[in-house]
């Protein structure tokens, strides 16, 4: 068990040395009432001990740029490590948002020529990067809708449709926006059930978000009716960017019909994803949403960058100055570096990759919807049950072998459901070693539950109770 730092070094033990202060003493000038009556209990180390503890601490926080990491619908890739660098050089590192707009051209350059290839890539007309995560994206995109829809007196408007695979944020984002939300079924092959979509569409409904491919690995075929039937009601359909790192280069968003997107900066243009941010999830509309983006958007006239503010139908501002500005330059220097051909590998090489798994997993495990799946798959855990062995045994069992587990128990239409996305950087030996690692835990699950029961063995923190310690984080040293 690792030692706190409380726990460690000995009094008197310092790992700085202060030089002599050469400033009046102002201790003495400071009214008693506001000193400590006791020194603070702080740790007395020497410097190899807070070198060693905090080394130590920082090989037990599992990250993609340790290990395997085939966490489904969050696309946890490996970020080279050259737009991390671009990202810290001072001239985009040091520049204070308030600084005159005529000092930081190269930076609103940046960011207009990251609005302009975002266009591209999702086929849409204009972009914010305001939005700091997909669902803030989410929330920004249904606002546009939300003022668009009043100021064209359909604020009757109300309800939005969501699958019943999408994501939680989806319907969340919908209610915090004001929205009425229905859930649409899925139908036997995963995809949007069409013929219920046209029964729930009449003229109360404001639109239809989806991501696509969608949250159980398929893509869904009939995109272009089912954008039909929506703008056949004057609704606007909504696609959530987070599952792009399948279609990026190949199709386009804005050309199977949709009319809003948000991306994931931290999924699919090369910011680690998780840990809690900084994220970027910037929203692009096609040109009758333009004037309603966030203020500011940055512009570009005959020969200067400016931030424009002056859309009087804008919805104001969702975030303090401009967004994550280093999570844009990452994205930036990924999309230039790897250029159109590069990203249309990302795009095959995640697909080939799951499909791949998928195969070699199918030939033990269950595989619901498997009729092509795109960058990630469902596997659904549920033929153990008998020995007592559940989804989450054996994800929890990879652990002990270094990988981080799948996705547990999402999308909630799948029994047992684990989703597996490898994504394009992984290499055929680290697919195989897992696929062997699934096969083995599998046969343990038959000849020796127990084990799979019990895991993870070799790790400081064995089973949690997830809700407890998400809930109720015991966060102090002592009480
Ligand atoms: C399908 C889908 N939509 C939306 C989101 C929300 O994105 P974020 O976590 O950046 O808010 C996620 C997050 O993983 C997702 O998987």
């Amino acid at each position: 068990m690792t030692k706190l730092i409380f726990e460690k070094g000995k009094p008197g033990r310092r790992a700085i040395h202060l030089p002599k202060m050469d400033t009046p003493d102002y201790m003495n000038t400071l009214s008693k009432k506001y000193m400590r009556k006791t020194p603070a209990d702080l740790p007395e180390v020497s410097e190899p001990d807070v070198v060693r503890h905090y080394t130590d601490l920082s090989t037990k926080n599992f990250g993609v740029d340790a290990n395997f990491y085939p966490l489904g619908s969050c696309t946890m890739k490996y970020n080279p490590k050259i737009n991390e660098y671009m990202a810290a050089l001072p001239g985009f590192s040091d520049v204070h948002p308030l600084q005159p707009e005529h000092t930081v051209q190269g930076c609103l350059e940046l960011m207009h020529c990251l609005q302009q290839l975002l266009c591209e890539i999702a086929g849409m007309d204009a972009f914010s990067l305001q939005p700091a995560a997909g669902a803030q994206g989410e929330i920004t995109g249904l606002m546009i809708m939300r003022k668009y829809l009043n100021d064209h007196g359909l604020e009757h408007k109300n309800i939005i449709l969501v699958p019943d695979s999408s994501h939680g944020t989806n319907p969340a984002s919908a209610a915090l926006a004001g929205f009425t939300v229905q859930t649409i079924p899925s139908d036997q092959k995963g995809q949007t059930d069409l013929q219920q979509l046209k029964e729930m569409v009449h003229d109360g409904v404001a639109g239809l978000m989806l991501t696509n491919p969608n949250t159980v690995g398929v893509f869904e075929e009939h995109i272009e009716e089912i954008a039909s039937v929506i703008h056949s009601v004057n609704g606007l359909l909504y696609y959530d960017g987070a599952n792009a790192n399948a279609i990026v280069g190949i199709v386009r968003p804005g050309d199977m019909g949709f009319d809003l997107v948000h991306f994931n900066l931290h999924k699919t243009f090369s910011t680690p994803h998780g840990g809690g941010g900084p994220g970027s999830g910037p929203i692009g509309v096609k040109k009758f949403l333009e004037e309603y983006l966030p203020n500011p958007v940055v512009k570009k006239d005959s020969d200067r960058y400016f931030l424009d503010y002056s859309s009087p139908c804008s919805i104001g501002k969702i975030h303090s100055f401009y967004g994550n500005f280093g999570v844009l330059v990452k994205a930036y220097c990924y999309i230039l570096n790897l250029g159109r051909e590069g990203l249309i590998q990302v795009a095959e090489n995640a697909v080939l990759n799951a499909n791949y798994i998928a195969k070699r997993l199918g030939e033990f495990l269950k595989i619901p919807f498997d009729k092509g799946f795109m960058h990630e798959f469902i596997v659904s855990y549920d033929t153990l049950l008998d020995q007592g062995i559940h989804a989450k045994d054996a994800a929890k069992r990879l652990i002990d072998f270094g990988i981080h587990p799948p996705t547990m128990y999402f999308p909630a239409i799948v029994s047992e459901a684990l989703m597996i996305e490898p994504t394009e950087t992984e290499s055929k030996e680290t697919l195989d070693r897992f696929c062997d690692l699934m096969e083995q835990i599998y046969q343990e699950g038959i000849n020796d539950p127990e084990l799979l029961k019990t895991t993870p063995h070799t790790k400081t923190v064995r089973r949690l109770d997830e809700v407890a310690a998400a809930r109720n984080p015991v966060i102090k040293y002592m009480e």
